[in-house]
């Protein structure tokens, strides 16, 4: 992602500036070309020297600069994304404003790349109604924001916002800027993956192998390309996916009432779930003692959720569903595809090395419900999402 890319990270004064050195770390990491740009008093809290040697670049401070007049609007048209953190109340305002009396605020005022602002100041300040126009004022006219997060501030606890989002936050919301598309801004999309687990008593399961990765990267990359997410999770050991509404369930069950809370309204849902097929009938509510000779466990069949959203779709919404074959995987795909009505269908070979469940990587065949089929080249499942995507924005138009 960051590989080639040129940011600019413009740093003020504030104490959460410490964070900043990592967040270059992180990107002269990642492989992006990054410049400092620092303000009088970001130069207070942390010394230019140590992002000189955290970017392998010069740090720019001062439009006063002999070798360096109009390096402010160059390197506003050249960078693919500035990212301003922290950005001091003070700073908000002079941007708002429309000021350009420092290099940071003239770079920014003469940008025509996109900017991401992670604010970090007291809590009273960010409260303060000009601070809260100002952002407005921001937001309305393209700039990013991420945070500022509830947590210690510098003066002590509060659990008001105030604290500057970290690094790794910072980076994710800085992926969605640039890869934001028109195609998705402001749709609505739900994403279901992951396991289900059906009771046999309080202490046993019946479930399955499914990780929960193919959906949770999924949920990601929707989010990255701008859209409101909604990610309807069975038990996985997944990290939540950044700036996704995620919501847990167990069963079958569970996740049918999930789906039909979320799926009204939505522009897109991608059934990546592994729900049972079956449960076993009257669950226990004590724990089975173990018994002498074999054990048998009728089983009823669970719900199908794909097939229960036909009347709950909306008219054009994008549906996928997922097909995990063992043999004979686009053949049995292509029957799911009819009988329950999809837009799209995925499918994947469990017993092919490197694809299915439980694997980082994937391969899959996609077919649409006009007879196409599209084989996604073998990738990590970020990467195979991302093909999906692809797919899923033709249908969205
Ligand atoms: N699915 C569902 N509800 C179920 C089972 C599956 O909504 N109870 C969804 C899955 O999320 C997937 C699609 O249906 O998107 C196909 O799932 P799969 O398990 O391959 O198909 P089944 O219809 O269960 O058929 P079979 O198990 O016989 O292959």
């Amino acid at each position: 992602m960051w590989a080639g890319r040129h940011v600019v990270v413009g740093v003020t004064g504030g104490i959460a500036s410490y964070k900043s050195c990592h967040l270059v770390r992180r990107l002269t990491e990642a492989g992006a070309r990054v410049d400092v740009v620092m303000t009088r008093g970001a130069a207070e809290f942390v010394r230019p020297l140590t992002f000189e040697a955290l970017s392998g670049r010069p740090v720019l401070t001062s439009l006063w600069e002999p070798d360096r007049a109009l390096a402010h609007v160059r390197l506003g048209r050249e960078a693919d994304l500035i990212i301003v953190a922290p950005a001091t109340a003070h700073l908000v305002a002079r941007l708002a404003h429309g000021m350009a009396d420092d290099f940071l605020t003239a770079l920014v005022l003469a940008a025509t790349a996109p900017v991401l602002l992670a604010p970090a100041m007291n809590d009273e300040m960010y409260a303060a109604p000009p601070t809260e126009a100002n952002l407005a004022n921001l937001v309305r006219r393209g700039f990013g924001v991420v945070g500022p997060e509830r947590g210690p501030l510098a003066e002590g606890h509060t659990d008001r916002p105030g604290r500057m989002s970290e690094p790794e936050t910072i980076l994710h919301h800085a992926i969605r800027l640039l890869k934001r598309g028109s195609a998705w801004a402001g749709r609505r999309v739900v994403v279901t993956a992951g396991p289900t687990r059906e009771p046999l008593d309080p202490v046993r399961v019946v479930t399955n192998r499914s990780s929960g990765k193919m959906g949770h990267r999924l949920a990601q990359a929707a989010w990255y390309r701008g859209a409101e997410v909604t990610l309807i999770s069975g038990p996985t050991s997944e990290p939540e996916p950044i700036g996704v509404q995620v919501e847990r369930v167990e069963t079958t069950a569970e996740l049918k009432a999930a789906v039909a809370r979320a799926l009204p309204g939505a522009d897109v849902l991608v059934m990546a779930a592994a729900p049972a097929d079956y449960r076993p009938a009257g669950a226990l509510d004590r724990k089975r003692p173990r018994q002498d000779g074999p054990l048998n466990v009728a089983m009823e069949p669970t719900e199908d959720v794909l097939l229960g959203t036909k009347t709950l779709r909306k008219t054009g919404a994008v549906i996928v569903g997922f097909a995990l074959e063992t043999g004979e995987a686009t053949e049995k795909a292509a029957a799911k595809l009819v009988r329950k009505d999809l837009d799209l269908i995925v499918a994947n070979d469990a017993l092919e090395p490197g694809a299915g469940f439980e694997v980082d990587t994937n391969r899959v065949t996609v077919l649409d419900r006009d007879g196409g089929r599209h084989q996604l080249p073998f990738g990590t499942k970020a990467e195979v999402a991302e093909g999906i995507l692809d797919l899923v924005e033709v249908r969205l138009g």
